[in-house]
Formats: C-alpha cells, sequence, structure tokens
C-alpha cells in the first residue's frame, strides 16, 4: 500500500501577476487527483483498470494559459449559478437582477469571471487515511450581477476507498440564487481519442427536463419511458443518441438535465458510468434534485491540447450534479435561493472501482 499525500506546486501565474498551485492528492491506492487554485479546476483524476494500469480519466489541459480562457469549462468549478439563466435575468423580492449574456440569447455558468476564473484559498488538510483541499473563496455583493456577499468553499476529499467526494458550502449576507456544481468531462477509457459512445452510463431517473433550442427549460418534466433519455438500466451512450427526437435535436445529442429519483437532502446513487474494455466504473452519489448529462457534442470548439492534438466531439462526457437550469425564473422548480442565516451545503461523491 502507498503512502497518503498531499503536495503542493506553483502551477503557473495569471497575466495579473497571482500565482497558482497545483494540489496533487494521492490515496492509499495510487488514486491520484490534481486540482489547480484557479477555478479549483481537477486537472487529471489518475485511476487504475483491471490490469493495474493507472490512466488519467479527465479531459483537461496541461498549462495554465489554455485554462485561463477554457471555453468547455473543463474540470472546473462553477458558480455562482450552474448552468442557463434565461435572457440573463432573474427578480428576487422585487428587485430585477440584469445578468451577462454569454450563451446565445441566455446567462450560463454565472457569467463572465464565473468561480471558474477566480482564484481560490487553497487549505490541504491530511488525516489518517483520507487527503482533503478546502478551497475557499468570498463573491462580493453584485459580483457578476449577483445580490449578497457570497462566502464559498469547496472542499475535495480523496478517501481510502477511491472516492472523490465534493462538498460544497456556502453563506450570504443577503437574499441570492445559487446553484454550484463540478464541470469534469469523463472518458474512463483514458484515451481521449476514443468517443465515450461505448461507455455505459445508468440515471436514476423517470423524467428529465426538456428544453428549447437555446437549452432553456420549457417548464415541465417528461417522462423519459420510450425515449432516449432512458437510462434507468445501464445503456450505451451510443445506443440513441443520434435518435430521430427534438429534445436530441435541440441539444446536438445529450445536454440535458435528468430529474433524480430520491429524496431531497439525502447522498444517493444516480448515475454510473462503465467502460467494458478498461473496466474502470464510476459511480456518482448526490443529494442534488438534479444532474445535467452533457456527452461532449461542442467538443470542437475545446482549446487544442499538446502536439498538435485536438479534443472532437463526444470524447468526454459530463454528470453536472445540480438543480435544474433557470431556476430562478421557474416557479414550479425546486428553489434555488439561499437567505441570510442559511447554509447552501451539498455534496457530490465520484466513487471509482472496476468491474
Ligand atoms: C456548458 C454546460 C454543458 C453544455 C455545454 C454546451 O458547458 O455545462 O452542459 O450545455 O455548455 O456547450
Amino acid at each position: 500500500m502507498g503512502k497518503v499525500s498531499i503536495n503542493q506546486s506553483v502551477y503557473g501565474t495569471t497575466p495579473e501577476g497571482d500565482q497558482v498551485d497545483l494540489y496533487t492528492l494521492k490515496n492509499a491506492h495510487g488514486m491520484q487527483v490534481d486540482v489547480i487554485t484557479f477555478g479549483g479546476i481537477i486537472t487529471k483524476l489518475t485511476v487504475s483498470n483491471t490490469d493495474g494500469k493507472f490512466e488519467n480519466v479527465v479531459l483537461g489541459y496541461d498549462n495554465l494559459e489554455s485554462y485561463l480562457s477554457n471555453p468547455t469549462y473543463f474540470g472546473a468549478i462553477i458558480g455562482r449559478f450552474g448552468n442557463r439563466i434565461s435572457k440573463g435575468k432573474f427578480s428576487l423580492n422585487g428587485t430585477d437582477y440584469p445578468l451577462a449574456i454569454n450563451n446565445g440569447p441566455n446567462h450560463l455558468h454565472g457569467g463572465i469571471k464565473g468561480f471558474d476564473k477566480v482564484i481560490w484559498n487553497a487549505e490541504p488538510i491530511e488525516t489518517n487515511d483520507k487527503v482533503a483541499l478546502k478551497l475557499s473563496y468570498l463573491s462580493e455583493d453584485m459580483e457578476e450581477g449577483y445580490p449578497g456577499n457570497l462566502n464559498v468553499t469547496v472542499t475535495y476529499t480523496l478517501r481510502a476507498d477511491n472516492t472523490l467526494e465534493v462538498a460544497y458550502q456556502a453563506t450570504t449576507d443577503k437574499a441570492t440564487v445559487v446553484n454550484l456544481t463540478q464541470h469534469s468531462y469523463f472518458n474512463l477509457s483514458g484515451d481521449f481519442t476514443k468517443t465515450v459512445t461505448d461507455e455505459e452510463v445508468m440515471i436514476n431517473a423517470d423524467f428529465y427536463v426538456p428544453t428549447d433550442e437555446t437549452a432553456i427549460p420549457l417548464g415541465t418534466l417528461e417522462s423519459v419511458t420510450n425515449t432516449p433519455f432512458d437510462f434507468r438500466t445501464p445503456k450505451r451512450v451510443g445506443q440513441d443518441i443520434n435518435a430521430e427526437h427534438s429534445q436530441i435535436a435541440n441539444g446536438s445529442g445529450y445536454d440535458h438535465t435528468w430529474v433524480l429519483n430520491h429524496p431531497a437532502k439525502q447522498v444517493n446513487l444516480v448515475a454510473s458510468v462503465l467502460d467494458k474494455d478498461s473496466g474502470r466504473y464510476m459511480e456518482v452519489f448526490t443529494d442534488q434534485p438534479g444532474v445535467q448529462f452533457y456527452t461532449g457534442n461542442f467538443l470542437d470548439s475545446a482549446l487544442p491540447y499538446g502536439d498538435g492534438a485536438h479534443y472532437a466531439d463526444r470524447t468526454g462526457l459530463c454528470l453536472e450534479t445540480q438543480h435544474y437550469p433557470d431556476s430562478p425564473n421557474q416557479e414550479d422548480f425546486p428553489s434555488t435561493v439561499l437567505n441570510p442565516g442559511d447554509i447552501y451545503k451539498t455534496e457530490t461523491h465520484f466513487k471509482f472501482s472496476v468491474k
């Protein structure tokens, strides 16, 4: 058995002259998670296949410069509000809040400089059999148009059982909206020239959130029965990804939120991914009401990575646990409002094993 460790090194310097650090977390079984303080980005997540071969299974870059723009949000913490807000506006307690329009006609992932583009304070924590990195950030009142000074912490814990826990916490001094998530793109084969269409996915959801062609919810929930959106029993990602279905057309594949079948506020198994060739298996546990399953349909817009290589569409998949998109404008969706005195507290676990 190896030794549990967490190491810090300098990753780079931003154009503003701020230092960005890299933290490498390792558990006793050799699983490794690399995190940079810029955007809280997971740059690498290295796990074994059935033959004991360790490979990185998350898409990313090998330099800070690429992460400074990172148009696809590889590996980043997303906030204050993950996913889209229709037309970049919402109102809360009678006040209208205009936000940046940065995705077609809508607001995406907290705006121009969301939590994916800020430098987080980092505190390494080491206990007997696990290591953690506690990231914290103060998002000031009206940053990116959102009300309230929001104190946020995101703690990545690498456990002995090959689970990466992501625990989010936030408090505010004015009523605001919050919806945080993690934007890693997984390709369990470890070979990023391969698409994820042969990986098998399960999502424990009887309903999903249909959207318009700009990815804004229609306001209804639709049954997955007899649709390409039924992943209740594990299914090859590629099986129905090109099916003739107006929702598949809207997302150019899967790019939707599934309504998770589980009691709110409890951490349950909600999704899994299996790569049969390598045997790598990932289970996702969360207390969140939804998961955005995105099959990397627009990855050709990602930046090139090393040696002239370029990510191609569908070479990674995201399981972004969160509330439903545009919740601040949708009365029937679970609320994303955070009031002073309350604590936003949620967690998601990614557990790796082999089958
Ligand atoms: C963002 C979202 C994804 C997907 C892409 C589309 O990254 O988080 O779910 O909608 O945009 O480009």
